[in-house]
């Protein structure tokens, strides 16, 4: 038997990138999902090329706002009879200097990165304490939660908080038989980064000492390794998937960034 089969999962920002694969390699492995993307017409299109026997239902909608992740889990109880896994996958990055960072960008980021995460996390918990469920949560960090890169302070920031956060939530979860885990990708080759530098690959490929960046299969393949109902001993723990980024961590040229002066014309 499949090792997800009638497990129901919900995942944001999968529309395309990480999330979508995620839920691929989900529904692949037995389990039904409802797939949130901020745009509905992504979110229609990514569930149909995932499934076409229902078991992958698109939920459009912001994930900042509360009432949209509390909508999503109860979409997947109401069509699914229950939830096994929640995986808080969007997360946005305005890139600006440090000292030019608006109050509204850094409030941005953080109501969807932290802020629609940790919602997500405990719309999920309730559902899964209420449906007497073993359930599994996952949250998307980043190596920038670790490292510093230019120009990426705010999201760094949401990052590293989410590891704490799966950190913090092992001491009221784990009494509920949940799990909590985060994975940090490194450099993955999505489409968002392709359209911000068509060189990822190989910029990132000549930086990385595996000598190519993720693809979102690999991170995919991780998610699922850490919502796997048989490691049960996993929990507070953050995975980093990195080619060694990490281990080394060199930044490649930002051309593709405009300079500060350029972005931001009340910059004194
Ligand atoms: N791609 C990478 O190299 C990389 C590296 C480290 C971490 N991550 C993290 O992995 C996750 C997925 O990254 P990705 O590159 O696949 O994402 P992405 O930027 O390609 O976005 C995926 C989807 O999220 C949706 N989305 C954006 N804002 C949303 C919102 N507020 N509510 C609901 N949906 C929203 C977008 O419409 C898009 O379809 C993010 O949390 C990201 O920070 C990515």
């Amino acid at each position: 038997m499949p090792p997800f089969q009638n497990q129901v999962a919900v995942i944001t920002g999968a529309g395309e990138g990480i999330g979508f694969e995620i839920a691929n390699q989900l529904v692949e492995q037995g389990a039904s999902v409802v797939l949130n993307d901020l745009d509905e017409e992504k979110a229609i299109k990514a569930s149909k090329n995932i499934s076409s026997d229902g078991r992958c239902i698109p939920f459009s909608g912001d994930v900042s706002d509360v009432q949209v992740v509390r909508g999503l889990v109860q979409k997947a109880l109401d069509v699914f009879g229950g939830l096994d896994m929640a995986i808080a996958n969007a997360g946005i990055t305005i890139w600006n200097d440090f000292l030019s960072y608006t109050p509204e960008d850094l409030f941005k980021v953080i109501s969807v990165n932290l802020g629609g995460s940790f919602f997500l996390a405990q719309a999920a918990a309730k559902a899964m304490i209420e449906h007497k469920k073993k359930g599994r949560i996952v949250l998307m960090s980043s190596v920038t939660g670790r490292r510093a890169i230019p120009y990426l302070s705010a999201y760094s920031m949401t990052k590293a908080g989410l590891e704490g956060l799966a950190r913090n939530l092992v001491a009221e979860l784990s009494p509920h038989g949940i799990r909590i885990n985060a994975v940090a990708p490194g450099a993955t080759v999505t489409p968002r980064n392709l359209a911000d530098d068509p060189n990822y690959e190989e910029v990132w490929g000549n930086l990385l000492p595996v000598q190519e960046p993720a693809f979102p299969d690999d991170i995919a393949r991780t998610a699922l390794f850490l919502l796997h109902p048989e490691n049960g001993q996993i929990t507070g723990q953050t995975l980093v998937v990195d080619g060694g980024w990490t281990g080394i961590s060199p930044v490649p040229s930002l051309d593709f960034v405009s300079p500060p002066s350029e972005k931001n014309e009340n910059q004194p």
